[in-house]
């Protein structure tokens, strides 16, 4: 066909040999057609008549870079270049060049530059080069996309019993992500969409990590833990990509809860996205939660933040964290729950839980822990002398409790200023209700 077509394109030219528009069109087969020394030529004769001629300084560029003439292709995308008429994927073939010309760090810079215009035209070979020299230099490789499929998907071997108090939390959860799961059929029937996700905020250390996990161990799935560094690569649309293969590898997982922690950091505009990466980043995980292109069929996607104000409001447009919720720090009989399961199977001695619940206002599950975890030194300490292990009492947690100071304050304090000035629908009312502050 390509044949036919040449032959015919030369044909004309013969009868008109003036016919630039022509002579290119058959330089444009010909190199396409890997007839490299005729397309050198046809290209040639058209600079000949014309000087100015971009697309075929742009053609003969391709044939010498084909043909491996270096260094008469790099000269003419120098002058292309500098004189701004090149294409991304003339760019793409000066980084090349320019690797090829051991300029490494100019090869580097272009690459990206390329992936940023044009973020379709990668190159393998030249990506996977660039890469292993920067792998001695400055930047990490991502590992955190290569292990995706082996390592980084746990069987959590936690469930909703670990996980003091937050029924309301875990009730949600149950009827937005957990029974779709398991009835499809049920919501079908009634024509409800199913899909989604769900946002969990409030002060650290209240379990919202542990929530999400436990979700996973709750239905026997498996659970991924993600962070905006593990998907943030060095070069321009690769972060995309890394998060299209996150997805990609959840989908292939499920049934999967799929969490990712601090998702405020990849819906804001932060100073340390590198480049411009942040808007297209955001665009690529809406368009991947929205599950149009690809079903997200058994992947459950939580989130969970601290700043939920920092937040892009598209991440909360409804089949996207369309359920925000916020997660306090334990009450009184939560606080029992939680150590309950944090005691639990430890040596103890008739402790009361209420009294030391009554004694940790404002802790979060966090500290309860670090409570514990200090109480078991102490005691560890003492075991040591008597060689058996000492069990723990209720004065010994009080007095662990005292070298602590509950870390859920300061959160409210910058919290309470988002409630009150920046309550968009009354998105954080759950904080003034906490608070006591009337509406
Ligand atoms: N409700 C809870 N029940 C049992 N343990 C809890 C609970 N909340 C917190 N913990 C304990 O505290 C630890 C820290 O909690 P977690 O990491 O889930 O907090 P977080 O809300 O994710 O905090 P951050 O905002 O800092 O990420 C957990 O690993 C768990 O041991
Ligand atoms: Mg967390």
């Amino acid at each position: 066909m390509d044949e036919e077509n040449i032959k015919n394109l030369k044909e004309a030219l013969r009868l008109s040999p003036n016919n630039t528009l022509l002579r290119l069109h058959l330089a444009e087969m010909l190199l396409k057609a890997n007839q490299l020394v005729e397309a050198e030529n046809e290209f040639k004769t058209i600079l000949e008549i014309e000087v100015g001629n971009i697309k075929a300084k742009r053609g003969l560029l391709k044939t010498y870079y084909e043909q491996k003439k270096y260094s008469t292709a790099i000269i003419i995308a120098e002058e292309l270049t500098n004189s701004d008429q090149a294409t991304p994927d003339i760019l793409l073939i000066y980084a090349q060049l320019l690797y090829k010309e051991n300029e490494i760090r100019d090869a580097i810079e272009l690459y990206q530059k390329v992936l940023v215009l044009d973020p379709t035209l990668t190159d393998p070979e030249l990506d996977k080069n660039l890469r292993n020299f920067n792998a001695g230099g400055d930047v990490e490789q991502n590992n955190f996309v290569a292990d995706l499929d082996n390592s980084l998907f746990e069987k959590p071997d936690i469930n909703f019993d670990h996980v003091g108090g937050m029924d309301r939390v875990k009730e949600e959860i149950n009827i937005k992500i957990i029974q779709p799961l398991e009835h499809p059929e049920l919501y079908a029937a009634y024509g409800k969409k199913v899909g989604g996700g769900i946002l969990l905020y409030g002060p650290p250390g209240c379990g919202k990590t542990h929530l999400a996990k436990a979700t996973a161990g709750q239905i026997s799935a498996k659970f991924i833990s993600v962070g905006i560094n593990d998907i943030l690569d060095m070069w321009v649309g690769n972060s995309e990509k890394n998060l299209h293969e996150l997805f990609e590898s959840a989908r292939r997982n499920a049934p999967c809860v799929l969490f990712f922690d601090e998702v405020d950091a990849l819906g804001a505009s932060r100073s340390d996205m590198r480049q411009s990466a942040g808007r297209a980043l955001i665009n690529q995980f809406l368009s991947e939660m929205d599950g149009i292109e690809y079903s997200n069929e058994g992947v459950l996607i939580l989130g969970a933040t601290n700043a939920p104000w920092h937040l892009d409001p598209a991440f909360r447009r409804p089949g996207r964290f369309d359920r925000i919720i916020f997660v306090q720090p334990p009450d009184l009989d939560s606080r029992i729950n939680i150590l309950e399961i944090l005691l639990k199977g430890k040596p103890l001695n008739d402790i009361d839980f209420k009294a030391i619940a009554k004694k940790t206002d404002n802790f979060s599950g966090a500290d309860l822990r670090a409570m514990v975890d200090i109480c078991i030194e102490e005691k560890l300490r003492a075991s040591f002398k008597t060689g058996v292990p000492e069990p723990m009492e209720t004065k010994d947690l009080l007095k662990a409790a005292k070298q602590l100071k509950p870390s859920t304050k300061e959160w409210f304090s910058s919290a309470r200023n988002y409630a009150l000035y920046a309550n968009d629908s009354g998105l954080y009312d759950d904080i003034l209700d906490y608070l006591n502050i009337k509406k």
